[in-house]
Parts: C-alpha cells; structure tokens; sequence
C-alpha cells in the first residue's frame, strides 16, 4: 500500500506566513506592538535548550519577540516562582512557559499553578486544562494543536473513527484524547487511551484507525501491531548518537508500505507544535489587546 507521508515542515510553513499576516495585519499596523513570548528555562537537559532555541528561532523568523530567562542547575523552586512572578506581571509579555523536564527538587504541579492562565501558552494551567475539558474556549498544548492541524489541513476524517493514543502524559497523550474525541467538527473520534501499564497494546493498536503515539520509546510501534491503511502520527523525539539524531516512536521500516498515512520524524509533528505554539502567543496577545 502506498504510505502518504505528511509534511510537517511544508504546512508549519504555511502556518508561519498566516500568524506573520495576521500580525501585521491586526498589532503591528494598528497598536505598533508585536507579540511577546517569555520562556523560562532551567539547568542543562540538551534536548530542553535545543527545544527553547528552536523556538527563539521560530520568533525570529515570524516576527514574534521573544525573552529568555535561564536559571542555572540547582535554581532553587523559590527563584522559578519569583521569575514566573516577573513574567505574570510584566505587561510587555504576552505568554510565556516554563520548559519542563524540571530538576527533581522542584515540585512541577506548583510551578504549573502559579502562572497566569491568561498567559499560559502552553494550556498546562488546570483553568485552561480544565476548560478544554469542558469544551470551552482556552489554550490547549501545543503538540495536541499540531496534531488536529495536521490531520484537519490534510482533509484526514477523523469523525467516527477509532482513534488508539498511547501515552498518557499531560504534555500530549491526556490532552489528545480528549480533543479528539471532542463533539466538534475536527473531533467525533472514539478514542481509547492506551499507556504502559495496559496489557496487550497490540490487541488495540490492531483496532485502530488512527494511532497517536507519545511513548518516548523509539521505535515502539510495529507494522505487525497496526491494521492495513491505518493513520500513524508520530510524536516522539527520542535523541540518538548522543543528541545528533532524532527517532520517532514508530518503527518506520516496518510501518512505512503498510500505513495510509504516517507523520515523519524529524519533519513531521515538531515543526507543528513550535508554530502552534507561536499560533498561541498570537492570540494571548489579541486577548489582551481585544480587552
Ligand atoms: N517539554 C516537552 N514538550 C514541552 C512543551 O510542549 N512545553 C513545555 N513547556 N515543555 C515541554
């Protein structure tokens, strides 16, 4: 079977010059502002400083502005708390995140509380979190944004599907499942959420129409676990060869010939979720503009 793959870096592109339109358009021509994004980065995890940079790049490129604080190893949970402060208060920022993995001393659930959920980019804030929930109107995480684009822009049905996600973590797999089963027009799936502790994953993989995978384990998806002409979003970035290369979580020799569609890694997921990230600094800032 011919396998499509989808083309993260071509519609990123085409996203990119949409928000550049629509700041000139909207902030840069009436209120001479452009939008702001803060970040706030601690320690020394490569794959968190190669993520920030990229996304300081991505700012550049669209003419966003962007600030980044970097608190060294061993930043005390204090100092992250007066930083995200600063950042909660300083009217010239838009939105902002705290790249997580975070060191072990400090306590994630109460760095996540105390940003302002009107600034949080990210969607990570229970209020946002809890809103998408709901079905109303809110931030939601980037990579979940990116991967109903991807398939939205692509013209990929996802109405009375059977979508299998597997990973249950609040960054991806939580929040997916829950918009793609949404009752809205890019939604109607009936999703099972699948994660390391359910047994025989293969028995639901095979079911699939659609399966998202967020493990952090490369390669972890088979072509003998999947259905012929099933859908395959890759969400993984796992470094191999000391950070120099990046694999997905699906195995894609195996998968590649035997899917109808397949998202790439590198090239597919991750340049989606930096735009969309952008896509939610935008509209924090036409939030706050709006007000
Ligand atoms: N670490 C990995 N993915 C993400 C993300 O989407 N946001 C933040 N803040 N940290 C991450």
């Amino acid at each position: 079977m011919t396998t499509k793959l989808l083309n993260g870096n071509q519609l990123a592109k085409e996203i990119r010059k949409e928000i550049s339109i629509k700041i000139e358009k909207n902030i840069l021509n009436k209120k001479k502002r452009i939008p702001h994004l803060g970040i706030i980065l601690t320690g020394t995890n490569h794959s968190s400083i190669t993520y920030v940079k990229n996304k300081i790049k991505e700012c550049k490129n669209i003419g966003m502005q962007s600030s980044l604080v970097h608190l060294p190893v061993g930043s005390l949970e204090k100092k992250l708390l007066e930083e995200i402060n600063k950042m909660n208060k300083n009217p010239l920022i838009d939105g902002f995140i705290v790249q997580f993995p975070l060191e072990k001393h400090i306590n994630q659930d109460k760095i996540i509380l105390s940003i302002n959920p009107k600034k949080d980019v990210d969607g990570f804030h229970p209020e946002n979190f809890g809103k998408m929930a709901l079905d109303i109107k809110a931030f939601f995480p980037a990579t979940a944004l990116a991967i109903l684009t991807m398939l939205e822009r692509n013209k990929i049905k996802i109405y009375g599907k059977h979508t299998v996600v597997i990973g249950r973590s609040r960054i991806v797999g939580r929040p997916i499942s829950i918009l793609m089963s949404k009752k809205s027009d890019i939604g109607n799936s009936t999703v099972t959420l699948t994660h390391s502790n359910t047994p025989n994953i293969e028995y639901y993989t095979k079911l699939a129409d659609i399966i998202i995978v967020a493990v952090g384990i490369p390669g972890f998806l088979k072509g003998k676990m999947i259905k012929k002409g099933s859908i395959i979003i890759d969400v993984g970035i796992n470094s191999i060869n000391n950070e120099k290369k990046i694999q997905g979580d699906v195995d894609f020799q195996s998968v590649y010939g035997k899917a109808s569609y397949l998202t790439p890694v590198p090239g597919g997921i991750g340049p989606m979720t930096r735009v969309m990230l952008l896509k939610n600094t935008l509209i924090a800032a036409l939030n706050r503009i709006e007000k």
